[in-house]
């Protein structure tokens, strides 16, 4: 079911409507009778092949809302005004959208839409904290232009992205994408690094981001707080995440440990160049005539092994990625070893392997031994098994913390003194 509340970016809606039924699903389209002010009934009709209406007093005699909420697989809300959410939030019924939200069983996903003040204020954001604590999926709105001249958070994310996001909700059945990440802050990097040697040339890498952002993409929608940092990239910002842009390795290094300070998790998905130019020419490098002089070269720091050495009680959790072209499983336990991470993606790369493709297939090999096999699909369904680790382990420190506080927090008897076993 797609519900349509009253924001202008309804329009797109009519987008997403199409890529939802050409997939093959039956979607009913319950648009709020102002949304109706912005794409009519007509439209809505001739795309979905369905009846359409906004009222709870149409066909009766069918209990309409009823029959919706439980019929649908999928409720998908896009765009969702500030006064829908708050609705929702509330659990009023006073309209045939909001009665199917509660008549609703399966995944409700929200696509926020509105004015960024709108979207910032402590209202809107306590309705959307109310809805993701009730397992609903808000989505963070993309940031760009708005209706008017202004900018900023409050755009609907472009419909190809909520229709892939549907399609993950749908692919996972009644486990839907838990916000199960809300209250986490994690930092992703992607894109490939570029080592300059005069203004003009660079050493660089084939990555174009993708998976990068797939991580970022999926982490914001499961509800985390997501700092990506991007090398040299051409995607568009995935919604809800703060995006730094960096070049060189060294400058990937200054953002992900400043960002990783406060962060639960880090996933190293950007290739790094493992070596720089010893020197960058300040002009323009010619040619001579003579033999070329051969290019000096000098390691760069490994960004995750500061990371693990930096860190404390565990935190953050470090995800490496490994791209190899032979001996792929025995060449990631060793660099998993060596870098001393808690988890190494590990793919094959080369012919046309992962780099700049939609789809991936890797194995996510774990320092505790787990090896978790991921077919070939896209990068989103790749990133949210990477994120149901993290999550997993994430859930495990938060145990092991509220054990040390609980030890630290007890008093200490004499008998315990007395036993060496008593303490673990
Ligand atoms: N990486 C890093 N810092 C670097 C180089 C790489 O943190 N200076 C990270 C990458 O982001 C990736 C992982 O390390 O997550 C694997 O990088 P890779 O270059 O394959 O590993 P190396 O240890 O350099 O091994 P080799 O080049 O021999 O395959």
């Amino acid at each position: 079911m797609l519900g349509v509340a009253a924001g202008i970016a309804a329009y797109k809606a009519c987008e997403l409507l199409r890529l939802l039924t050409e997939a093959g699903h039956q979607v009913r389209v319950v648009p709020t009778a102002d949304a109706l002010r912005f794409v009519g009934e007509a439209t809505w009709a001739a795309l979905s092949g369905q009846p359409v209406t906004s009222s709870a007093w149409a066909e009766v005699h069918e209990v309409p809302h009823v029959k919706l909420g439980k019929q649908a697989d999928l409720v998908i809300v896009a765009p969702a005004t500030a006064d829908l959410l708050a609705r929702a939030a509330a659990g009023r019924a006073d309209d045939l959208l909001t009665a199917v939200l509660l008549t609703a069983r399966c995944p409700v996903l929200f696509a926020p839409a509105m004015h960024t003040e709108m979207w910032e204020h402590p209202a809107t954001q306590a309705n959307v904290g109310t809805l993701r604590e009730r397992g609903c999926l808000v989505v963070q709105p993309a940031a760009g232009r708005l209706t008017g001249a202004d900018t900023g958070p409050g755009r609907l994310p472009e419909p190809a992205e909520l229709f892939a996001i549907a399609g993950r909700v749908l692919a996972r059945g009644a486990r839907g994408l838990a916000p199960d990440l809300t209250g986490r802050r994690v930092v992703v990097s992607a894109g490939g690094t570029r080592e300059e040697l005069d203004p003009v040339r660079f050493i660089g890498n084939w990555s174009s981001g993708r998976q990068g952002y797939a991580l970022a993409g999926t982490a914001a929608s499961r509800g985390a707080e997501v700092t990506l940092v991007a090398a040299n990239t051409q995607l568009p910002d995935p919604a809800g995440a703060q995006v730094v842009r960096v070049r060189s390795a060294e400058q990937l290094r200054t953002a992900v440990l400043q960002a990783a300070e406060a962060a639960d998790a880090v996933v190293m998905a950007a290739a790094v160049a493992d070596y720089r130019p010893a020197s960058r020419s300040a002009s323009k490098i010619k040619k001579t005539g003579a033999a070329p002089e051969p290019i000096a070269l000098t390691e760069n720091r490994d960004i995750i092994r500061d990371l693990v050495a930096a860190r404390t009680g565990g935190r953050p959790l470090v995800v490496g990625f490994a791209a190899e072209t032979d001996d792929v499983l025995a060449n990631g336990r060793a660099k998993l070893a060596r870098k001393g991470c808690d988890l190494l993606v590990v793919n094959q790369v080369g012919d046309g392997l992962a780099f700049g493709t939609a789809d991936n297939e890797a194995v996510v090999l774990g320092a505790d031994g787990t090896e978790v096999k991921v077919p070939l699909g896209p990068k989103e369904e790749l990133a949210d098994v990477i994120w149901d680790q993290v999550a997993e382990r994430l859930a495990v420190l938060d145990l092991a913390g509220d054990a040390a506080k609980g030890r630290a927090a007890a008093p200490v008897s004499r008998d315990d003194r007395s036993d060496p076993m008593a303490q673990p």
